[in-house]
């Protein structure tokens, strides 16, 4: 289970990343070009929130129950944890940023609901988007990092 787990998760973060970019294009162009707010936009940055907050609970699961889980795996005795590279990337770096991230992904998405104009909907949106991209960027086990790299794709090595 905890194995599928992760590879949910790691392919979901393909899934964001496309929506994500997805949603600061069309906020990008909608506050630069003047336009409406529409629905189209609203679904689009819907799926991006969703998406996050589904591969959220997934890291929830993964950062409690998974393979290096804070419930169900013993670190090395002795090293206290914020020298532990690989354990303070999984149990602190990593959901820190990515709870972040989603945070910004939250904000950014109740600005289609917000009564300012639809291009201040958009420059808001537009940034809040943006941050949060850069910090999943950041975050992520991307496989060029040392010690915490991972696979592009589950099963890839
Ligand atoms: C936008 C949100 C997130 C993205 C894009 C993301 C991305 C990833 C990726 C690509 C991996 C490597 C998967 C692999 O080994 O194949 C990973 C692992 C992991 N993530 Fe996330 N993550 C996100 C949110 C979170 C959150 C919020 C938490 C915790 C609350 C979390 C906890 C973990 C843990 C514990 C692992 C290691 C799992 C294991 O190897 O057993 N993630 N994440």
């Amino acid at each position: 289970m905890a194995v599928g787990m992760v590879h949910l998760h790691n392919v979901m973060r393909w899934l964001i990343l496309i929506l994500l970019l997805w949603s600061i294009l069309k906020a990008y162009s909608g506050w630069k070009n003047k336009k409406i707010f529409t629905r189209s936009d609203k679904r689009i940055w819907l799926f991006t929130l969703i998406s996050a907050h589904i591969n959220f609970l997934i890291g929830l699961y993964l950062l409690l129950a998974g393979r290096y889980g804070v419930l169900t795996s013993t670190r090395p005795e002795g090293s206290p944890l914020m020298k532990d590279k690989f354990y303070r990337f999984f149990w602190i770096e990593h959901p820190t940023g990515m709870i972040l991230a989603i945070i910004l992904i939250t904000i950014g998405n109740r600005m289609g609901k917000s009564n300012s104009s639809d291009t201040t909907k958009f420059r808001k949106a537009f940034w809040y988007f943006l941050i949060a991209l850069i910090v999943i960027l950041i975050t992520i086990p991307w496989p060029w990092r040392e010690i915490v790299g991972r696979p592009w794709f589950p099963g890839m090595q």
